[in-house]
């Protein structure tokens, strides 16, 4: 069939006539290619703009995104003791990347930079950029980890070094997170729960409802080497005193039956593989009180992978670097939740892109499977 002329579109060749997968006479363009290999120097490129303090300079001489921007190459490479020619290539390419202001030769900061590449933004993730894709060196040895099943370098060789800076930079935005989510779960509204908070990192979701409840109290688990930074957030917020510490492995530690309101698995069943994840689920429902509700915070993976390509992205992360870790699928979530016994499941996402299940463990005490 003839196509049609320009500038009606191609009737021929679309996936609704010729079905899927679907091919095209021209031959497509490389830029998706491009953009993966572009990708590893991107990434290096930003560390080393938050390494050398180039966010934090322009912020610190007002260049807020309100104010044109206006310091030369040449003014901040002397500021910061770099190299200009070099220095001038580093903010040509953040501009390009969407992370800097560039207008005449001058650089500012934009939105972006400011509210998460600055130390001080609103919501700063310039500690979390260096460590979030895990140890980079895993990274360059993803087809042996293929081929053996499992990473030579897995996290949990080292695990405290590996998640202290982690959750450090994750905080904030967790924190926000399960702040928000109280316009969701309101619990709020309740009296004095009980939180227990497994794999807490600095602890945002029992801290989220220790401030909304002046009479909650939690007990909060972690690794030794990681608990400490659950210890100061807690005590930053004025909280640490309702908190019981409870360091060691949360598929082993003593945790008391029926004995909590609010169970939370915040970003921790996506390391564990399905065995794991199952396990932790389990736990949550024998320390629930009848009534008591499971928060199950992770990056769920949609039907179709390409409908969720962070939480995609972000499995692969954990296959690249842990043990058992693998992307967990929204709807496996939800089977290991049912089969554990929980009802009233809800999937909610507080703040954009940061989902998470809650479920309820009913008080007639009967499980499936
Ligand atoms: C991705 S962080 C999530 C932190 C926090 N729950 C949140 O939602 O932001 C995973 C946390 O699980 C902790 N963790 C990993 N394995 C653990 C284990 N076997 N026992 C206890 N905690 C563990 C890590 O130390 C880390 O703090």
């Amino acid at each position: 069939m003839a196509d049609s002329p320009y500038p009606e579109l191609k009737k021929s060749h679309v996936p609704e006539r010729v079905g899927r997968p679907w091919t095209d006479h021209k031959p497509p363009p490389s830029a998706p290619v491009w953009a993966v290999i572009g990708g590893l120097g991107s990434f290096h490129l930003l560390v080393a703009g938050l390494e050398l303090g180039v966010f934090d300079a322009l912020s610190d001489r007002g260049a807020t995104p309100s104010i044109p921007p206006e310091v030369t190459a040449a003014e901040l490479a002397k500021e910061l003791e770099v190299s200009a020619p070099h220095l001038e290539s580093l903010l040509d390419s953040l501009a390009v990347l969407g992370l800097l202001e560039r207008v005449g030769g001058c650089y500012g900061l934009n939105d972006t930079a400011a509210r998460y590449l600055t130390s001080d933004g609103a919501a700063s993730m310039a500690s979390l950029v260096p460590v979030a894709p895990g140890p980079l060196d895993n990274w360059s040895h993803l087809a042996d980890t293929i081929r053996a099943g499992r990473p030579a370098h897995p996290v949990e060789d080292n695990p405290a070094d590996f998640y202290r800076p982690l959750v450090e930079g994750t905080f904030t935005t967790m924190l926000r997170a399960a702040t928000r989510a109280d316009l969701k779960l309101r619990y709020s509204a309740m009296t004095a729960p009980r939180v227990l908070d497994l794999g807490a990192g600095g602890a945002p979701w029992a801290i989220a409802v220790l401030k909304a409840c002046p009479e909650a109290t939690a007990v909060i688990n972690d690794l030794v080497g990681v608990i400490e930074v659950a210890q100061r957030h807690t005590a930053e917020h004025g909280v640490a005193d309702r908190c019981e510490f409870r360091p060691g492995d949360f598929h082993t530690i003593d945790i008391e039956a029926e004995g909590y309101d609010i169970v939370a698995l915040g970003h921790v069943c996506r390391t564990e593989g399905p065995k794991g994840a199952q396990h932790l689920i389990e736990r949550a429902w024998e320390a629930l009180r009848p009534e008591g509700r499971l928060l199950l915070a992770d990056y769920f993976v949609a039907p179709e992978p390409q409908w969720s390509p962070h939480s995609a992205l972000m499995g692969m992360t954990m296959m690249a670097s842990t043990t058992n870790g693998f992307p967990i699928t929204a709807a496996q979530t939800a089977i290991w939740l049912q089969d554990a016994g929980f009802k009233a499941l809800r999937l909610i996402e507080p703040i954009g892109h940061q989902y998470a299940y809650t479920a309820t463990r009913p008080q007639t005490q009967e499980k499936q499977g």
